[in-house]
C-alpha cells in the first residue's frame, strides 16, 4: 500500500468523471439506429450510479501500473453490463420496482418493452465497444476481456444469481444457499471488475490469486451492505424504494442473521479484502479504501 495526497472522495469523483466520458464515447459509437432506444439507453446510464464498478476496473490496473485507453473502454463496458442488469432487476417480471437512483425506473418512464430492448441493447454493446478497441491493443487481449465479461454476465455469473435470488422468494434459505447467490448475483460483477483491470495488463497467478480473494470479499460484502441498507436507510438517500426487500420476503442478510449479525459479516468481509491486499506488492490504496467505502456507504 502507498500513501495518496489525494482524498478518496475525489479519486472517486475523477473516476466517476472518466466513467461518463467513457460512456459517452462508447454511445456514440455504438450508432443506436432508433431515438427512443437511445434516451431510454442515455436515461439509464446517466442517472447517478456510484460508478464503483468502473472504479475497481481503474484501482486495479492502477495497482499493477497500468492506465491507458483500454482501461475506460472496460471501465465503460462493465457500467454498461450493470446498468442493464439494474434495469431488468426492476422490471414486474423481476422486483417490480419504480424507483431508481432517484428517478422513475426505466420501464415507468419509457415503457416495459424498451426497458426490456433498452436492456439487451446496453449488454450487447459493452461487448461490441471491447471487440473494437482500438488495434494497439492485441486481438487476445481484447478476447480476453470479452470472455472474463461474458463469464461475469452470463449464466455463470450475474444471471445464474439473479435466477437463484428469483427461485429464492419466501423460501427458508441458508446461510451457504444465500452466500452462493450473492456471490453470483452482485459477487461476479465486481470480480470481473477487478479481474478486467488486472487484465488490462499482464497479470501473474499469483497476483490474481490474491485480486480474487479481495474480490470475492468485498462482492459479497457489497451485497450484504444493500441488504443491510434496505432496512436501515431511507428512500430519498438510497434513491430506491426503502424495505423493497423485506415487502418482496427477499432473502437477505439481515433478514437471516439480524442487522447486528450482517454488519459483523460485512466487517469480516472487510478484513478480508485488506488482508488480500497485503499480498500484492503495487499501490493498492484505492483497492483498500474503496473497501472501506463499500462497508461505510449509505446508498
Ligand atoms: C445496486 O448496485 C445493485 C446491487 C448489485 C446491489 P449499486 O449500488 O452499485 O447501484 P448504482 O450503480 O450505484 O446505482
Ligand atoms: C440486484 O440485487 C443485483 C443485480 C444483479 C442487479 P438487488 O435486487 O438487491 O438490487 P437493488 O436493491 O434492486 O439495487
Ligand atoms: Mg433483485
Ligand atoms: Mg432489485
Ligand atoms: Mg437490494
Amino acid at each position: 500500500m502507498t500513501s495518496s495526497s489525494v482524498s478518496f472522495q475525489q479519486q472517486l469523483s475523477d473516476s466517476q468523471q472518466r466513467c461518463e466520458n467513457a460512456l459517452n464515447s462508447a454511445l456514440h459509437q455504438l450508432n443506436i439506429s432508433d431515438d427512443y432506444l437511445a434516451d431510454a439507453m442515455a436515461y439509464s446510464l446517466f442517472n447517478g450510479g456510484k460508478r464503483v464498478r468502473p472504479f475497481l476496473v481503474q484501482a486495479t490496473a492502477q495497482a499493477l501500473g497500468i492506465n491507458d485507453a483500454r482501461v475506460d473502454i472496460a471501465m465503460a463496458a462493465i457500467e454498461m453490463v450493470h446498468s442493464y442488469s439494474l434495469v431488468h432487476d426492476d422490471l414486474p417480471a423481476m422486483d417490480d420496482d419504480d424507483l431508481r437512483r432517484g428517478q422513475p425506473t426505466c420501464h415507468i418512464k419509457f415503457n416495459e418493452a424498451t426497458a426490456i430492448l433498452a436492456g439487451d441493447a446496453l449488454l450487447t454493446g459493452a461487448f461490441e465497444i471491447l471487440a473494437d478497441m482500438p488495434a494497439d491493443f492485441s486481438i487476445a487481449q481484447r478476447l480476453q476481456l470479452i470472455r472474463l465479461l461474458s463469464q461475469g454476465s452470463g449464466a455463470s455469473g450475474m444471471v445464474a444469481g439473479q435466477a437463484i435470488d428469483l427461485a429464492s422468494v419466501g423460501k427458508d434459505v441458508d446461510l451457504p444457499h444465500l452466500e452462493r447467490m450473492h456471490a453470483y448475483k452482485t459477487g461476479a460483477l465486481i470480480r470481473i471488475s477487478v479481474l478486467m483491470g488486472a487484465h488490462c495488463g499482464n497479470p501473474d497467478s499469483e497476483t490474481l490469486r490474491h485480486l480474487t480473494t479481495y474480490a470475492n470479499a468485498i462482492g459479497l460484502a457489497f451485497q450484504v451492505q444493500d441488504d443491510i441498507l434496505d432496512i436501515e436507510s431511507d428512500t430519498v438517500t438510497l434513491g430506491k424504494q426503502q424495505g423493497a426487500d423485506v415487502a418482496l420476503n427477499k432473502p437477505t442478510y439481515p433478514a437471516l442473521l439480524g442487522l447486528e449479525g450482517a454488519k459483523d459479516k460485512a466487517k469480516q468481509l472487510h478484513q478480508q479484502a485488506l488482508e488480500a491486499l497485503k499480498n500484492l506488492s503495487g499501490d493498492t490504496l484505492a483497492l483498500a479504501q474503496l473497501a472501506d467505502y463499500i462497508i461505510t456507504r449509505n446508498h
